[in-house]
């Protein structure tokens, strides 16, 4: 939550910081603002509120020039979104300018002593206090870098948080407290970029150092001098990130969730490249510091996440569970830690998140640290805190930069992940022989092009079903078993984007409560594939019919059946019945995708979200 940039070097700091908060707007969209500093010019402060546009075309009316500058956008939490409650953030003096992700949990107590000391408040954020309280020190120590590390030592909460002064235009300093969302390093010749995450400074350079907790780090054209905030100093060598500008950028697509929609058989075959031997029939996990013997002690898996990950985890349950005969237990990551978890010496964590720097789903694998418990974690940024503290080693999902807010690609990808990773932990458990991992093998190697052909099927159906249904008000998602947390996931979808109330629920709870809601203007989404329920989800829908409700049903090919029962029917190419998710979801975004559309909504940025949730 909320994208932070900064820059000095020798190029115009405006385009540098402006591209990178364009490539950072899905972190959040309520204001935007940045500050530059030329020797002749002064420190120039432009903000806006709303999307970054605005401030795009303030900037076209009040131009700004220098070599030096940060940038953020905002996703509020202080204070309502008024231009006061903009980042940056000026101390006292006007001399010293302040961005910060995170949240101050102890502002109220430092913001009381900053008013005792005669300090006025211009906005109601927790950021101002930081910037009154940097801009305190300085007054003592006389230089940017110590005032910094006073004011950060008695900060509490995750912030990431970035300082400049003017009477030290070279640099800028940027220091971590906790879980507040990655701090990126980007060095290049003669210049030095920081940001929140990688795609911001993607256009520049791969090679990346990422700040870690309670370090600091002084940014000159140099690079950058890291140390613990005790003073410590740290070396840490370069990460070498293998995604390239264009993955980040849009291209002909006229939403980053459509051209993420249309990247998953690629994503699909990506998260597979290297891993399998169809052969042997085996699995290999680069990554995965678990060995054999390790691997055939874990005797329960606590898989956390949150959002579309956290359905995930609901099918990676499904697929270890059956693969690899080991007891999973499914947490919301916000929830885990406050409930006490007993875990167990002989539990593994499963964290699972696309972006690696969700704030509950870090906190979930500390738990899992302080009781002493290995965390594995699915993940998607390379680089990000959740790959880096995950002492089973991370898993990477290799599905490229996902922007749009509501995730896609990352979703299938984590599923499959999930599967090789199930398939991994029954071959050093011998739960599955050779000869059956070939035949899974052999499922997961033809996911990609039956993707392909879910798409391309799916797009003009739902297209056709937006302008039917875009008028609903309510929607209800039914599905058995495996496809009961896509159920979910196609609500979540569809509610998220386009704001129509969307549940999702087992259809065989549907007797239970949500009957009562069908009437004839209720779509009602059914996914019912020929698997082991397939006749059960058909009585389902029957009792929908009856109802009046209108039916969507996602199916396998050929089915007349339940081509005669449904409304409207979206078909899916059969495959293992744990795989079918993977393909049954398609049909569930594109859904969601042309509803939002078709309701004027903003697909790629939608109300009040943010795609990195880097606050508890
Ligand atoms: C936010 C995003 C979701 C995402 C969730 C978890 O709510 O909007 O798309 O599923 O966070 O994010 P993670 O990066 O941990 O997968």
């Amino acid at each position: 939550m909320c994208g932070i940039v900064g820059y000095v070097g020798s190029r115009e700091a405006t385009e540098v910081v402006v591209g990178g908060l364009q490539r950072l707007e899905y972190r959040g969209y309520d204001s935007a603002g940045i500050a530059i500093f030329d020797p002749d010019c002064g420190l120039q402060l432009r903000r806006s509120v709303g999307k970054l546009h605005n401030l795009v075309l303030r900037l076209g009316q009040e131009p700004v020039t220098g070599r030096v500058g940060l940038g953020h956008t905002r996703w509020a939490t202080h204070g309502n979104v008024t231009e006061e409650n903009a980042h940056p953030h000026r101390d006292a003096s006007g001399r010293i300018v302040v961005i910060q992700n995170g949240i101050v949990e102890n502002y109220l107590e430092l913001k009381g002593r900053l008013l005792e000391l005669g300090y006025h408040f211009h906005s109601q954020t927790d950021t101002e206090v930081i910037a009154h309280l940097v801009g305190h020190y300085y007054r003592e120590e006389e230089a940017l870098e110590p005032a910094m590390r006073r004011a950060m030592a008695e900060l509490r909460g995750g912030n990431a948080v970035v300082a400049f002064c003017v009477d030290e235009p070279d640099r800028l300093i940027a220091a971590r407290l906790g879980n507040a969302g990655g701090v990126v390093i980007g060095a290049a010749a003669g210049e030095t970029f920081i940001a929140s995450d990688v795609p911001a400074i993607l256009d520049y350079t791969r090679e990346m150092i990422f700040l870690e907790d309670r370090e600091l780090a002084v940014i000159t054209r140099q690079g950058a001098a890291i140390t613990t905030l005790n003073g410590a100093p740290v070396t840490r060598r370069p990460v070498s990130v293998p995604w390239d500008p264009v993955s980040a950028a849009r291209g002909d697509y006229k939403h980053f969730m459509q051209k993420e929609i249309h990247e998953q058989p690629r994503a699909l075959m990506d998260v597979l490249r290297g891993r399998i031997d169809q052969e042997a029939g085996q699995v290999h996990l680069e990554d995965l510091r678990l060995d054999d013997a390790a691997l055939r002690q874990v005797e329960r898996i606590y898989a956390t996440a949150c959002g579309t990950a956290w359905h995930a985890g609901l099918v990676a349950k499904f697929m270890i569970e059956s693969l690899a005969r080991v007891r999973v237990e499914v947490d919301y990551a916000s929830e885990f830690r406050y409930r006490s978890p007993v875990l167990g010496s002989d539990a593994l964590l499963l964290a699972i998140t696309q972006s690696g720097e969700t704030v509950d789903t870090l906190a979930a694998m500390e738990e899992a640290r302080a009781q002493g418990v290995p965390s594995v974690a699915i993940v998607n940024a390379i680089g990000s805190q959740a790959a880096r503290v995950a002492d089973g080693g991370p898993l990477y999902l290799h599905a490229g930069p996902e922007i749009g807010v509501a995730s896609t690609k990352a979703f299938t990808s984590m599923l499959v992940a999930a599967y090789l990773f199930a398939l991994r932990l029954g071959q050093a458990r011998g739960t599955l022989r050779p000869a059956q991992i070939r035949e899974h093998l052999q499922a997961l190697v033809e996911l990609p092009g039956k993707a392909a052909t879910v798409i391309e099927r799916a797009l003009p159906i739902c297209e056709d079903l937006a302008e039917h249904y875009y008028r609903a008000s309510d929607a209800l998602f039914l599905g058995r078993q495996v496809n009961y947390p896509i159920a979910l996931e196609g609500a979540l979808k569809l509610k998220e984007i386009s704001y129509i109330h969307a549940e999702g629920y087992p259809a065989g709870e549907m007797k239970h409560g949500p009957i009562a809601l069908i009437d004839e203007a209720m779509p009602v989404v059914c996914i019912a594939p020929r698997d082991a329920i397939y006749e059960k989800m058909i009585s389902n829908i029957e009792q929908v019919r009856a109802r009046h409700g209108h039916v969507i049903a996602i199916g396998t090919e050929g089915d007349t059946l339940l081509a005669s029962k449904a409304d409207h029917v979206i078909e899916v190419p059969p495959t293992l019945p744990l795989l079918q998710p993977v393909l049954t979801v398609i049909p569930l975004q594109i859904f969601a995708y042309y509803m939002a559309l078709r309701r004027g909504c903003d697909v790629d940025q939608p109300r009040n979200l943010a795609k990195s949730v880097t606050v508890e």
